[in-house]
């Protein structure tokens, strides 16, 4: 990935990612860490993610060119390298965390771009990803790692990049997951 120039950092004062907090970014980065440190982390965290996700979306199989049919998919090595490419991509977003990122607002937006334009991730996608993401690292983390407060952070991180990267299309009802689960996970703090 292209590490974000001077030339991405928002000049506008509205932002998504305002709230995000050092705090915040800490309890992913030292969440992630917990999972890197697994035996085959990034195989089982992107194996798990991608069945979830295709499970729940079986229209994006063919998006990442996977025959919708084949029932066998996931233990091809196809989509083995694919679930790990995917793992080193959420890798990168951890790393951009840190005490700037609300100045990277144009550069989720042209990311987001690129989702839309060169790899064809429709808009309703974004929720979906983020629900699985969230289960897949409680199934992997466990409650003592992944604590309500650890869940709230990634969710709101999440929420705030595809905000971002979904800010020039319009993504439908799925949308309101993030508030509804929010929401859920705060109250039952
Ligand atoms: C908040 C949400 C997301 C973030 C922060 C994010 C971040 C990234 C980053 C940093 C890259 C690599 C850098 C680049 O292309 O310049 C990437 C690539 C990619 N993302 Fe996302 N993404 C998000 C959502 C999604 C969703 C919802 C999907 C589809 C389910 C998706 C699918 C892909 C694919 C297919 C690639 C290309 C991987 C490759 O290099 O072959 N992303 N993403």
């Amino acid at each position: 990935m292209q590490v974000p120039t001077k030339n991405y950092y928002k000049t506008s004062p509205s932002t998504m990612v305002k709230e995000l907090n050092y705090e915040t970014a800490l309890t992913i980065i030292e969440s992630w860490e917990v999972l890197r440190r697994k035996k085959n982390y990034a195989e089982k965290m992107g194996r798990g993610l991608f069945i979830k996700f295709f499970k729940q979306q079986p229209d994006a199989s063919s998006v990442f060119g996977f025959d919708n049919n084949d029932e066998n998919i996931q233990k091809t090595p196809k989509f083995i390298d694919f679930a790990n490419h995917f793992v080193e991509v959420i890798d990168q977003a951890v790393q951009m965390l840190g005490p700037d990122l609300e100045l990277l607002t144009d550069f989720f937006v042209d990311l987001g771009d690129k989702h839309s334009k060169e790899y064809g991730i429709k808009p309703k996608f974004y929720p979906i990803l983020g629900r699985v993401l969230m289960e897949q690292l409680e199934e992997m983390l466990g409650h003592n790692v992944f604590t309500v407060h650890t869940k709230v952070c990634w969710l709101q991180v999440y929420e705030d990049f595809a905000r971002d990267m979904t800010s020039t299309s319009i993504i439908g009802p799925e949308a309101s997951f993030f508030e509804h689960h929010c929401q859920r996970v705060i109250v039952s703090k």
